[in-house]
């Protein structure tokens, strides 16, 4: 009946707490590096989540009911319980950073379950623009009521940071600090002030990710795996159609350096997926959609190793094109019934495939089902058609949404003319719930911008700029970064500035505006060339 009864999962306590309450100062003795810190650290992490889970139960409770009644009591005990266990050694710090979770310096990598609390927690965040919560010891059951109630009754419009931390004080809240929002570049550790207003006016370098040094050699880089990563498929692909028997290691390999780079710089790996050669459309398309199936799979908080499965299994969803004869697949006009149907044996047979080039107990079992269940829909609208109940993999939902993209907005595929991406997304958003899980699909929308990246946009200038990454502020979404490319009369120019569509001049209006989102195919650029 009311949000107060949300069935959140129950805190489990028992296997977490005895390691960290034995001995108070614990955590300290433990060296960094060892087995047991690592057991410690995972022990945290798993608290963490635990943490983030009871915060959502208590601040949806919050916005139903009063800060003194009964309703509270659960989250608000089991918010004091994990604090105490947890700030032992020091205050607890859940953060938001470049929309990820993290408990102090560690990242809170939620599994599918816990996705859709950690959404909430990062959406209630970035409404207020707070980028994260200290809890002391010293907290107590009224300072959480009081504070969750101030939480919900602050208009996101009207309260900074430094507003929202004199509310808290006037109301004698005690043990909980807010901290502003900060952008952290993983691993590169250079820290941009986020934000709006607060960079270089004019041209910012974008993103702060480094010295145009960096940004060179990280594009080259990107630019290198990408080639690779192609060939691969390419040799695989040949090899497939011959009938020859094959090894994955080179593609995995591949696929690790695109990880590692990803981790220093999504849109530069991100920026790859606008590379359309029209030729090597096949290619090009199993590169883009294991690109941007890793991107969402590294949002979802997949880690490491199985962003290399899943990165492996997207590359190869649709080697059951194999199969179908090059005659069909390169037919220049629409398909015939019966061509149809030919194509839609590509998931099946792409199991088959995958089993004659490694054997039935080689094939990993991900990668199989990406084969078989890419274009099955979340509501099993699409096909194979199965007569018994089937659950579709979280990584095959990851795929069919990262391969309904890239099919969409590249020229090949089953159309002749490729849809610009905005004008993709937005038909994959009305069919969110549908086609597409729609908690992935907006995880996905935040990957790529609500104007995604590559898209072609009309400044007030007149001038053309391409959409280089998605804004910071996800409240300014339709701000994203972009890179001027042509003059105001259309004439393509060459190291044209990058602008931050977010950025305010001295009497606090917007430096730019987008006037109009251009379809890529009406102008002939090919904005690739802007990221690679
Ligand atoms: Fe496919
Ligand atoms: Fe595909």
């Amino acid at each position: 009946m009311s949000d107060g009864k949300i069935k959140e999962p129950p805190v489990e306590l028992g296997q977490s707490q005895p390691i960290l309450i034995h001995e108070k100062s614990l955590s300290q003795k433990i060296a960094r590096g060892s087995e047991a810190r690592d057991i410690l650290d995972q022990q945290m992490v798993m608290l963490g989540i635990q943490l983030v889970t009871q915060l959502n139960v208590l601040i949806k409770t919050s916005r139903i009911y009063e800060r003194t009644n009964s309703a509270l009591d659960k989250p608000v005990e089991a918010m004091l319980t994990l604090i105490k266990t947890m700030a032992h050694d020091q205050p607890v710090t859940l953060r938001l950073q470049n929309d990820f979770l993290f408990l102090g310096d560690s990242h809170l990598k939620v599994n599918a379950q816990q996705m859709a609390v950690a959404t909430s927690i990062i959406d209630a965040l970035n409404e207020l623009k707070i980028g994260g919560i200290t809890f002391s010891l010293t907290v107590e059951s009224k300072d959480l009521r009081e504070f969750a109630a101030l939480f919900v009754s602050l208009d996101p419009d009207n309260k900074t940071i430094d507003d929202i931390r004199k509310e808290i004080t006037a109301r004698g809240i005690v043990g909980i600090e807010i901290e502003e929002q900060r952008q952290l570049q993983i691993r590169t550790g250079i820290e941009t002030a986020g934000g709006t207003g607060s960079g270089t006016p004019g041209n910012t370098g974008s993103d702060g990710t480094g010295s145009t040094d960096q940004k060179v050699q990280r594009k080259m880089n990107a630019k290198n795996g990408y080639a690779k990563v192609a060939g691969s498929v390419g040799a695989l692909t040949q090899s497939s159609r011959e009938g020859g028997s094959i090894s994955f290691k080179q593609a995995k390999r591949a696929i690790q350096n695109i990880i590692d780079l990803m981790v220093d710089d999504e849109t530069a790996v991100l920026g790859l997926t606008t590379l359309r050669c029209h030729d090597q459309y096949t290619h090009n398309h199993s590169v883009n959609v294991s690109l941007l199936s890793m991107a969402l799979g590294n949002r979802v908080g997949y880690p490491k190793v199985d962003l290399a499965d899943l990165g492996l299994a997207s590359l190869f969803h649709d080697v059951g094109k194999c199969a179908i004869s090059l005659d069909i697949l390169n037919k220049p006009g629409e398909f015939t019934n019966e061509e149809w149907e030919i194509m839609r044996t590509h998931p099946t047979e792409g199991v088959l495939a995958l089993i004659k080039l490694r054997g039935l107990s080689e094939v990993p079992a991900r990668m199989a089902a990406a084969s078989f269940e890419h274009h099955m829909n979340y509501d099993f609208s699409g096909y194979p058609k199965l007569a018994a109940p089937w659950t579709q993999s979280l990584s095959s939902r990851i795929v069919t949404i990262a391969d309904c993209y890239d099919a969409m907005t590249s020229s090949r595929v089953y159309r002749r003319e490729p849809m610009s991406p905005s004008k993709a997304l937005n038909l994959m958003l009305s069919k969110s719930g549908k086609s597409f899980d729609a908690v992935l699909l907006k995880l996905f929308v935040n990957c790529v911008g609500i104007i995604p990246i590559g898209s072609l946009v009309m400044l007030e200038t007149s001038e053309l700029a391409v959409v280089l990454k998605p804004a910071t502020d996800k409240t300014q979404a339709e701000r994203p970064f972009v890179k001027v490319i042509t003059d105001p009369q259309g004439n393509p120019i060459d190291h044209g500035r990058e602008v931050d569509l977010t950025e305010k001049n001295e009497a606090g209006d917007f430096r730019h505006e987008i006037i109009r989102l251009i379809d890529n195919t009406e102008y002939k650029f090919d904005t690739s060339r802007y990221f690679v």
